[in-house]
């Protein structure tokens, strides 16, 4: 009756037909994969209020990228109770789809930063990338005081172009008030309506605690204030997130 457990024994001797049986069986489990992924249209699950970055928060983000950032925060929050409990709803991947390159990581010197928009005050941003030891005495992050220089965005239009071309849907109007919509986001004052209508959930501020001047500061305390903060998780309901 076990005559085929005997018979196993044939296989494990011969490396090539334990090869090639092996080879088969892997190729069966990898068609089962991915064979189903040519059917559907879209593996990011559709999610309203995510949108492309304004030109303040993408000037930011390429700061996060230029500094490295990355090296020590992850931007994915997984599907665990623990990781559920400490930064908030686990990352979708809508919420990722308009970075390139993506931020996810995998390493967490620091904690991740998904969802740290609205967390702390744009005060509390600015004072901690100073100096992160004045805020959270045991922290091994590096002072960022020197991002008080002024932000260089005269090549903002191009980076928006750039990123168009690798999918982000930037709008010809979005593109021609590219500069315009930096400066309006960065200044609290400034009437912000042209740019709120061009881009959804958008806050304005001083975010470095000077409204005169606009500098890679402002740009990054906008970009970490936006993180996790363009889908609203209220009108999200199970069978969205389903939906293909
Ligand atoms: C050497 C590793 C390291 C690097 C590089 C680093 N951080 Fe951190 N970061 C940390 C650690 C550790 C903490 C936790 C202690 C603290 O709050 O300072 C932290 C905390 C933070 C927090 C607060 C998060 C929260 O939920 O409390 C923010 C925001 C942050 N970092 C942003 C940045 C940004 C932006 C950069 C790049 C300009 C950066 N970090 C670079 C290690 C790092």
């Amino acid at each position: 009756m076990f005559r085929w457990l005997r018979d196993h024994g044939v296989i494990e001797r011969n490396l090539i037909l334990m090869g090639v049986l092996t080879l088969i069986t892997v190729s069966i489990g990898g068609l089962v994969q991915i064979v189903p992924l040519f059917a559907v249209e879209t593996t990011i699950e559709r999610v309203s209020g995510v949108r492309p970055y304004t030109p303040l928060e993408q000037a930011g983000r390429d700061i996060y990228v230029r500094e490295g950032c990355y090296l020590c925060h992850s931007q994915m929050i997984r599907p665990f109770r623990d990781e559920l409990e400490r930064y908030g709803h686990y990352s979708l991947a809508a919420e990722s789809m308009y970075d390139h390159p993506f931020q996810w990581g995998s390493k967490r010197t620091g904690p991740d930063l998904a969802r740290v928009g609205g967390r702390y005050s744009d005060d509390w941003h600015a004072a901690h990338l100073r100096s992160p030891r004045a805020l959270v005495p045991a922290s091994v992050m590096p002072p960022y005081a020197f991002l008080d220089r002024p932000l260089d965005y005269a090549d903002i239009q191009d980076r928006l172009r750039a990123l168009r071309m690798v999918g982000v849907p930037y709008t010809d109007e979005m593109i021609a008030n590219a500069r315009a919509d930096l400066e309006a986001q960065a200044r609290p004052d400034a009437d912000g309506s042209a740019f709120q209508g061009r881009y959804a959930r958008a806050r304005q501020g001083a975010f470095d605690g000077d409204p005169a001047r606009i500098t890679e500061m402002d740009a990054l305390v906008a970009y970490l204030q936006m993180l996790g903060t363009l889908v609203d998780f209220r009108d999200v309901t199970p069978a969205q997130l389903r939906q293909p």
